[in-house]
């Protein structure tokens, strides 16, 4: 069983699909690990530290790979290298990618994409959507600290006092949850606001306060998978009100709200943005989904107003090094389950809920049910 660790082409994507640590527990599940060299610089794993676990080190790593694990979708260049029936694992986008999508099955491979990894008990160790989302809400106040011109904590000095900033967090999922919990390490004055009724409690755990139009829709505003739906225009405009009122009074905003499968919702308006103090600050991390507020721009820093809207682009990245453990470790986890442990080879239940969710192309086709393409 050959198992190649590949570098990311992308040039905005710094994290790699393995450490030293899974590597090591690759090769004690009985795989040869190849590693193309300088995979893991931009993450802080040098080709000695893959060496020193038991990979080899070398440029054509992916040839004869059973197993190629990445970070983002092959592009087209990439494929012409990998064997044919190989598996490939990793995030990889698929929502109107179609076209790619079929590149990958033309080329006879086995596709996995770890984002739709189904969100049961069973799979919560690989589930990437919440290890990356998890690091992104942190690295958002992180981000937002950086560039306000004031202090998060209130501090009592001999020259005055500096007042706690007021923080508002949009969207208390993975990402929103740990964006709440570093506000407030911080020192932060922390509120927050979502549609699910769920996060009420989580929030107020948390020690923030929770803020939401809580009527008839809002009670049931939670599908059966734990995500939200969406939301009526009359909702939104209820919420958008709600909202306005309290912006205002906030230095710092960020906002994680998305919706499965949709563009996310619009949910700072450019009037709410000009509304803000002198020195704001607002991080968009739904900025690659079409984004929660206007005026914020992919890739972007840009000043609007009182306020600068920030839109870093693959935030989990920002934090290469962490984000390339937990991702590797989803991913080992994850070809754990493919692995017969005894014999020492693949061995692939096909019926298995975590293979039929994730896997997307198979024997030359696009199997996965949300992507197949339709029957005339
Ligand atoms: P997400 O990334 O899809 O969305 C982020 C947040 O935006 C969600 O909380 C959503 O309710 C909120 N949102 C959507 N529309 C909004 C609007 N108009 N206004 C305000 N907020 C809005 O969500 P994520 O982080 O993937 O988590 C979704 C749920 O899945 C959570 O309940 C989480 O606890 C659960 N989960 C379950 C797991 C498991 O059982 N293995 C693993 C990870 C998450």
């Amino acid at each position: 069983m050959k198992v190649a660790v590949i570098t990311e082409t992308d040039p905005g994507e710094p994290r790699v699909a393995a450490t030293p640590e899974t590597v090591k527990k690759l090769v004690g599940l009985g795989a040869e690990v190849a590693v193309e060299p300088g995979a893991g610089l931009k993450s802080g794993v040098l080709d000695a530290d893959y060496a020193a676990a038991g990979a080899k080190v070398a440029s054509d790593a992916v040839s004869g790979a059973d197993v190629v694990l990445k970070v983002r979708r092959p592009s087209a260049n990439e494929l012409a290298g990998y064997k044919k029936g190989a598996l490939v694992i990793a995030i990889m986008d698929p929502y109107g990618n179609e076209a790619a999508l079929k590149q990958i099955a033309d080329a006879g491979l086995v596709a996995f994409a770890m984002e739709l990894m189904p969100r049961i008990t069973r799979a919560q160790s690989m589930d990437v959507l919440s290890s990356q989302a998890n690091l992104a809400g942190y690295r958002a106040v992180i981000d937002a600290a950086e560039e306000y011109g004031r202090a998060l904590p209130m501090m009592m000095t001999a020259a005055g006092t500096v007042p706690a900033a007021k923080v508002f967090i949009m969207g208390v999922g993975v990402a929103g949850l740990q964006a709440i919990a570093t506000a407030r390490r911080l020192g932060a004055i922390v509120t927050a606001t979502d549609v699910r009724p769920a996060t009420k409690e989580q929030v107020e755990s948390l020690g923030a306060k929770f803020l939401a139009v809580e009527d008839e829709e809002f009670k049931n505003a939670q599908t059966a998978g734990g995500y939200a739906k969406e939301m009526s225009k009359e909702y939104l405009t209820k919420q958008a009100a709600l909202v306005a009122e309290h912006i205002k009074k906030q230095d710092i905003v960020i906002t994680t709200a998305l919706i499965p499968g949709r563009p996310a919702p619009k949910l700072v308006s450019k009037e709410m943005v000009a509304s803000m103090r002198p020195g704001s600050v607002i991080v968009d991390l739904a900025v690659e989904r079409g984004g929660n507020v206007e005026g914020a721009r992919p890739g972007e820093i840009a000043q609007v107003g009182p306020a600068k809207i920030v839109g870093y682009l693959n935030v989990p990245g920002r934090l290469a090094a962490s984000a390339s453990a937990l991702y590797a470790k989803n991913l080992l986890t994850f070809l754990e389950t493919l692995i017969d442990k005894k014999e020492k080879k693949l061995a692939i239940n096909w019926d298995d809920e975590l293979v039929k969710g994730t896997l997307l192309t198979r024997d030359g086709a696009i199997v996965h049910p949300n992507f197949k393409p339709k029957a005339a």
